[in-house]
């Protein structure tokens, strides 16, 4: 199984997407631009955390690297579709 990012995964629609792909099995990275939230959410659902902000293209490319699917649980546009699995 690849790697699997979720980003906004500390708002409501993230936190449920992180929650059912921790319920499959998967080992999602949790990802937002909220060091705060971020960090609580990576210590309660004990997964790897990346914090990124979407404004620098180049920061985006460089965090998605070595991710294969992302998922989009944010309202802000990453290049990843809002709910859809997107192969990077
Ligand atoms: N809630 C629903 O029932 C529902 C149903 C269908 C569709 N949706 C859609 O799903 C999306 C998320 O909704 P939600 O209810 O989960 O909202 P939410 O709880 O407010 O969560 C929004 C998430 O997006 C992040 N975010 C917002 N603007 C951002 C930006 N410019 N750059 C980076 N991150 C950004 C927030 O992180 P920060 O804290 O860092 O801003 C947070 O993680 C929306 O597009 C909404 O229209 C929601």
């Amino acid at each position: 199984m690849g790697s699997l990012l979720i980003y906004g995964s500390y708002g409501y629609v993230g936190s449920l997407v992180a929650e059912d792909a921790i319920d499959r099995g998967l080992d999602p990275i949790l990802a937002g631009r909220d060091r705060d939230r971020l960090r609580e959410q990576v210590a309660d659902l004990e997964q790897p955390g990346r914090r990124f902000s979407l404004e620098n293209p180049s920061v985006v490319a460089e965090a998605l690297e070595d991710v294969d699917c992302g998922v989009a649980g944010s309202s802000g546009g990453c290049g990843i579709s809002p709910g859809r699995c997107s192969r990077m």
